[in-house]
């Protein structure tokens, strides 16, 4: 029986993913998983639209250390339409496009579609964890985390320069939506003295008690990184200014202290591939190439310990990887914890 591989990239993009579109290709192609392999355009949208192209090895070595994806993508849920359930619809475009088994890469909300598609219409189908904001559950890892983190740190260090001249207590936000790791390890990198995550609601009293503390003991600047979803404690959640606007003016009506505030934005997700992300794309696509192969539909590939591994999908619909704050974070110093033994890579 011949057999027609659809790879889709869904949700935000980032670094990693052509690689593992080109290596999915050439291992599914050369391993004789399928017969021929076609990119889906634009993630779910793709399949509604009947939007898609042939891959070859050819053609995916054109796009594989560039960072986006290639493909295109969209935030289209295909249980909620416009408020409607158009799954049902999904299986009948992708039998009209021939395609057999589908390889789904993206974040935490496109491997939740994915497995609700296994699990209620059958579509067999695999998973690669992939969003900056490495939130998935069951992996230690998704694609384009670190990369992002080398774009905070570029950017912090460019920031750096100016601040140290000018005495300046600079408020720097990072991308996150739910987790604080991008603002963690971009953080650490860094070596940044406060770091504020949305898992842990803070007061900007103790954010300027600490500044001060610094500034006695001879730091004549500072910079504080914010994730975008970072909450100030006992403040209501209705606010509609982003959180770096707010600290900066909390900062500024307690002291007389020169503040300054900036958004890395989208070039976090829209950074270079880095080698760590090269290097996982390669083994993530492969590693989900074998998984077709050995018939395991319904799973992703993961990072666990340090190896590639094949998780059920079902794990991420649990929730979402948040930063662990009993071990790696410090709600005194609203920093990282000690970065030292015992604390845990990807
Ligand atoms: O999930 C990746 C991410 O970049 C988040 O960090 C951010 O909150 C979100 O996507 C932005 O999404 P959009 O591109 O839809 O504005």
């Amino acid at each position: 029986m011949m057999v027609t591989l659809g790879i889709l990239t869904n949700g935000g993009d980032g670094p990693g993913t052509n690689q593992a579109v080109a290596s999915l290709t050439k291992s599914s192609l050369e391993g004789s998983v399928a017969d021929s392999v076609v990119g889906i355009r634009d993630g779910w949208a793709g399949i509604y639209n009947e939007n898609v192209m042939l891959l070859d090895a050819l053609t995916v070595r054109e796009y594989a250390n560039s960072s986006g994806t290639f493909l295109g993508t969209s935030r289209l849920n295909p249980f909620n339409v416009k408020g409607e359930d158009k799954s049902g619809q999904l299986v009948v475009k992708m039998r009209d496009l021939g395609i057999d088994v589908l390889a789904v890469i993206g974040g935490d909300g496109s491997l939740k579609a994915a497995y609700e598609l296994y699990k209620t219409r059958g579509i067999p189908l695999v998973g690669i964890p992939q969003t900056i904001d490495n939130d998935v559950l069951g992996t230690d890892y998704s694609l384009g985390f670190s990369s992002a983190v080398d774009e905070i740190q570029r950017y912090v260090n460019t920031a750096r320069n100016t601040s140290k001249s000018m005495n300046i207590i600079h408020i720097i936000k990072t991308m996150g939506r739910n987790a604080g790791h991008l603002a963690l390890h971009g953080g650490i990198a860094t070596g940044v003295g406060i770091i504020l995550i949305p898992e842990f609601a803070f007061r900007a009293e103790d954010v300027v008690d600490l500044l001060r503390k610094r500034r006695e003991s001879g730091y004549n600047y500072d910079i504080v990184l914010v994730a975008e979803n970072a909450k100030i404690k006992d403040r209501l959640n209705n606010e509609s200014r982003d959180i770096e606007l707010i600290l900066a003016e909390e900062i500024e009506n307690r002291t007389k202290y020169k503040v300054r505030n900036d958004s890395i934005g989208f070039i976090q997700r829209g950074a270079p591939t880095n080698s760590y992300d090269n290097e996982m794309g390669v083994k993530f696509g492969n590693a989900a190439a074998e998984l077709i192969k050995n018939s395991q539909v319904g799973y992703m590939v993961a990072l666990r310990k340090g190896l590639v591994s094949a998780v059920p999908l079902k794990r991420v619909t649990g929730g979402i990887r948040t930063v662990n704050l009993r071990e790696d974070y410090d709600v005194m110093r609203l920093t990282a914890k000690s970065a030292g033994l015992g604390s845990p890579v990807y």
